[in-house]
């Protein structure tokens, strides 16, 4: 892989999106690649936790790229939307708890990027935006949907017609961000929280996962039908017993297995 590069730290993964000079922009090679990271991340039973972030000081991901955008036709702009819709949704569908650390510019393709995260951890310097409609496009990986879903229906529609950029504090009023650090501080911070959710069982935080995001898009009965499943899953599983049976001998439990 040439534009990701994807470390693994016990059980966690950190994989950064490789293009300064470009800003990050994200072209048809760097989705395919990012695709490619995702299979190796699913097939690795012992990553718990994945970190997001762009190489640089200045950007997370400054969109899709523009130059490679230009002269498509409309068939060709629809399959790069269907690309990147197809990897983001397999990084929001990842059994394992995704956390974007935002170290600059998430603009466009780049703000679709982060929001297709579980967690967003921006620094004091990231930038968030969504300025596709400055360009003659609307947003095409996801933003219209996710943006809404974040921050309400109608913070979404001021930030995409205006197509401002705001900085990390706004995102963080307006629940677009979960917590904003230092500059310096942001990949240790990412990285210390994707740690402390791998303490955890992780059948459970995957499976708790799939029932906050399933159960959204559903009716309430339906939904607590839903985490119903799922709570009586995690009972099948030796974390469940491991658990429950430290708690009893008033320990911790060294080290979940599943
Ligand atoms: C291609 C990009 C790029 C992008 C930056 N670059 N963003 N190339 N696509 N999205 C390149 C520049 O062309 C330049 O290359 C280099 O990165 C540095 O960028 P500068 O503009 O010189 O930096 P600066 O003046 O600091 O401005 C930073 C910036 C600006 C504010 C982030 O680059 C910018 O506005 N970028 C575009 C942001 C944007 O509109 N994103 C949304 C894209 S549409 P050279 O070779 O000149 O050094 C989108 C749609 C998603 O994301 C859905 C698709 C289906």
């Amino acid at each position: 892989m040439e534009t990701i590069i994807l470390q693994k730290e016990e059980n966690i993964a950190v994989l950064t999106i490789s293009r300064p000079k470009a800003l990050n922009a994200l072209n048809t090679k760097v989705l395919k690649e990012l695709d490619g990271a995702i299979d190796e991340i699913e097939n690795d039973n012992e990553i718990y936790a994945l970190v997001i972030t762009g190489d640089g000081e200045k950007a997370f991901v400054a969109g899709a790229d523009i130059a490679e955008m230009k002269d498509m036709n409309p068939k060709e702009a629809r399959n790069f939307s269907i690309l990147g819709n197809k990897v983001f949704r397999r990084i929001e569908s990842l059994r394992i708890p995704t956390i974007a650390a935002v170290n600059g510019y998430a603009l466009g393709g780049g703000c679709e990027l982060a929001m297709a995260c579980d967690i967003r951890i921006a620094s004091e310097t990231a930038k968030f935006g969504q300025p596709e409609v400055g360009l003659g496009i609307t947003p095409g990986f996801g933003g219209t949907q996710r943006l809404s879903r974040i921050v309400g229906k109608s913070k979404a529609k001021e930030l995409i017609f205006t197509g401002d950029v705001i900085d990390a504090n706004e995102a963080l009023r307006i629940g677009l961000v979960n917590k904003v650090v230092k500059k310096e501080e942001l990949i240790d911070e990412a990285k210390k929280l994707a740690n402390k959710i791998s303490q955890n069982a992780p059948i459970a935080v995957g499976l708790a996962k799939a029932a906050i995001d399933r159960g959204y898009q559903a009716d309430i009965d339906t939904a607590i039908m839903y985490e119903a499943e799922v709570f009586s899953q995690c009972f099948a599983t030796e974390d469940q017993k491991d658990g429950m049976t430290a708690f009893t001998e008033k320990r911790k439990v060294e080290k979940f297995k599943n």
